[in-house]
C-alpha cells in the first residue's frame, strides 16, 4: 500500500518527474537506477559465491524501495543504524531486520519494543544493564527481541572489550524471558578504508580471527551462535569469503561515494547532488550546493564533469571552485556533483530524483530524515 510519506512527497517533488536531469530546481539528489540496480546486482552475483550472505545497512540510503531490490536480489534482511530506521524497514514488510547498534534511552527501547509486536527486530547489545531495560520493555510491551552481542573487534566503538565478557554477558541474557540470543556482531570498521588491499586482509582477517575466538567461547559455555554478522563494502569480499561470518553487513556499495572510492572494483557512482552556478567571478564559480547540500565528510565532493578541479571550500549554501579554461560552466548552468560521502548526504534530502535515461522517472522518499523518528510513529505512514 502507498504510504502517507510517499503520497506526501509525491504531491511536493512529482512534478519534476518527466523533466530531464540536468532541468530540475536544484539542488537536487539524483539516483541513477539502473546504476544502483547493476551495484546490486554485482553484489548479489559476487556474494552467491561466497558462504555468506547479505544483510545490507541501509542507514546509508534510508529508502525501502532501495531495501526491496536488494532483497529481491537475494539479500536475507537489513541491518539499520538506528530503531527509527529499522521500524521504517519492518513496517514496509522487510521480515528480518536488524539493528547493528545499541539502542539506549527509554524513548527509543519502548518504541523498540512497541514495534517488535509487527516484525521481527534483532538489536545489538554489549552490556547487561541495557539488555535488562531492553527486556524489561518488551515484556511490558508484551513482545520479545532477538539480540547480537556486540564484540569490539579491533574499532573501539561498540562492543564488548573481551571473550570473558562476552561469555558473561550471555549468561545475563539467558535470564532475561524476552529477549533470545542470535549470535554476534563484530563490525571491523577500522579496516575497511585501508588503501593497501594486502594490509586490508591482514587486518580484517586479525578482526575476524579474534571474533572466531569469541565464538568457540560462547559455544564451550553454552551459547551457539547461529548469526555471525560483519563486514562492510571495504571488506565484503574477504569477511564474507571467511567461514566463521554468516553474514555480511555492506551498505555503500549500492551508490559508491568518493570516499569509498575504488576501495573495491565493479561498483559505480549511482548518487549525484545536482547544483546550479549562483556566482560566477572571473575564474571563481560558485554553486548553490553548499554543505547543507552535499556531504562533505571525509572527503570534498567534486563535480563529474570536472573531477580535476579540487573545490576551495563549501559554505552552507556555497560550494567554491577555482576554474580554468577548460570549463564550460556559465551563470545557471546545472552541475553534477560526487557527495563525498553518501550517507550525510542522503540525510539532508526529502526525497530521491530517480533518473533513467537521463530523464526522472520516479520520486523516492528518504525516510527518516534527520537522526530522529521524523513523525514515523505518529502517522502510521507505511501501512
Ligand atoms: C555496524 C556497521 N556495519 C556496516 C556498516 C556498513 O559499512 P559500508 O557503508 O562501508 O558498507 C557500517 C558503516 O558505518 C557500520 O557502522
Amino acid at each position: 500500500m502507498t504510504s502517507v510519506f510517499r503520497e506526501r512527497m509525491l504531491a511536493a517533488y512529482g512534478a519534476a518527474i518527466g523533466q530531464k536531469r540536468d532541468e530540475l530546481v536544484t539542488p537536487a539528489l539524483i539516483l541513477d537506477l539502473d546504476v544502483a540496480r547493476r551495484n546490486i546486482a554485482f553484489m548479489a552475483e559476487r556474494m552467491s559465491t561466497m558462504p555468506a550472505s547479505l544483510r545490507p545497512h541501509v542507514k546509508v540510503q534510508k529508502s525501502t524501495e532501495l531495501a526491496r531490490l536488494q532483497i529481491e536480489a537475494g539479500a536475507i534482511g537489513v541491518c539499520t543504524a538506528t530503531v527509527w530506521e529499522a521500524i521504517v524497514m519492518s513496517r514496509a514488510g522487510i521480515e528480518d531486520v536488524l539493528i547493528a547498534n545499541e539502542v539506549c534511552g527509554q524513548g527509543k527501547v519502548m518504541a523498540l519494543a512497541e514495534a517488535a509486536k509487527e516484525g521481527r527486530l534483532t538489536v545489538a547489545v554489549d552490556d547487561a544493564s541495557n539488555a535488562a531495560d531492553l527486556s524489561d520493555a518488551a515484556s511490558a510491551a508484551g513482545s520479545s527481541l532477538e539480540v547480537l552481542i556486540e564484540v569490539d573487534v579491533g574499532m573501539g566503538r561498540g562492543g564488548v572489550r573481551s571473550a570473558e565478557e562476552a561469555v558473561s554477558l550471555a549468561q545475563r541474557l539467558a535470564g532475561l524471558s524476552a529477549l533470545r540470543l542470535r549470535g554476534v556482531q563484530g563490525y571491523e570498521g577500522h579496516c575497511m578504508l585501508e588503501p593497501d588491499r594486502d594490509v586490508r586482509i591482514q587486518k580484517a582477517h586479525a578482526a575476524m580471527a579474534h571474533l572466531g575466538e569469541v565464538v568457540e567461547r560462547l559455544a564451550a559455555a553454552g551459547f551457539e551462535c547461529e548469526v555471525v554478522s560483519a563486514g562492510g563494502t571495504g571488506t565484503y569480499d574477504i569477511t564474507g569469503a571467511n567461514p566463521l561470518v554468516t553474514e555480511v553487513q555492506a551498505g555503500s556499495y549500492v551508490f559508491m561515494d568518493k570516499f569509498h572510492g575504488n576501495l573495491v572494483p565493479g561498483f559505480s557512482r549511482a548518487l549525484t547532488v545536482l547544483g546550479t552556478v549562483m556566482i560566477q567571478h572571473g575564474d571563481t564559480i560558485v554553486l548553490d550546493s553548499g554543505r547543507k547540500s552535499i556531504g562533505i565528510d571525509f572527503v570534498l565532493p567534486t563535480m563529474v564533469e570536472y573531477p580535476f578541479y579540487q573545490a576551495r571550500y563549501f559554505a552552507e549554501e556555497h560550494a567554491l571552485f577555482d576554474v580554468d579554461d577548460r570549463c564550460r560552466l556559465k551563470l545557471g548552468d546545472t552541475a553534477e556533483l560526487v557527495p563525498g560521502y553518501a550517507p550525510s548526504t542522503v540525510n539532508l534530502y526529502d526525497v530521491y530524483h530517480v533518473v533513467e535515461d537521463g530523464v526522472v522517472v520516479d520520486i523516492w522518499p528518504i525516510i527518516p530524515r534527520g537522526p530522529g523518528h521524523g513523525g514515523i510513529l505518529q502517522e502510521g505512514h507505511m501501512r
